[in-house]
């Protein structure tokens, strides 16, 4: 699985998403480091806090089977119905979810318009970072 088809499949799961209030929707293609792959796609509610992210959608499916190592993941957002037309970057709660399971290393593709997207680590995304280590003495 290589960035691209992770990308692909982000935009894929984008055709999932229940948005009937922002019209936005995102998809999300988590890489296992054993090579599974979860995706997820965001979820709204009529009370707009219970929303959930596509991010924490994919990684809470896959902490709920069992992974806890994990290599990369492509994101994708635009207007529901629409291609991507400019990037997306997670928003910090999925950032700060990511920490709790992944290394600085943990790779984020962020697509953009065509078949184009940006790379970054979770380190580039999250400097100085909160993580589990913090709570050990
Ligand atoms: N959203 C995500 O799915 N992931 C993010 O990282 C940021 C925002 C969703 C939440 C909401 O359904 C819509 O995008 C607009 O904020």
């Amino acid at each position: 699985m290589n960035a691209e088809q992770l990308v692909r499949l982000a935009k894929e799961a984008r055709n999932r998403a229940y948005v009937p209030y922002s019209g936005f929707s995102v998809g999300a293609a988590l890489l296992c480091s054993d090579g599974t792959i979860y995706q997820g796609c965001n979820i709204e509610n009529a009370a707009f806090g219970p929303t959930i992210c596509a991010e924490r959608v994919a990684f809470f499916k896959a902490i709920y089977d069992g992974k806890r190592e994990f290599a990369a993941i492509a994101v994708a957002g635009g207007k529901a119905g629409e291609e991507v037309s400019g990037l997306f970057p997670p928003c910090g709660v999925c950032r700060q979810v990511m920490r709790e399971f992944c290394d600085l290393d943990f790779k984020l593709y962020m697509a953009r318009e065509n078949d184009q997207f940006e790379t970054r680590t979770l380190g580039e995304m999250l400097p100085l970072s909160f993580s589990p280590a913090d709570l050990r003495d």
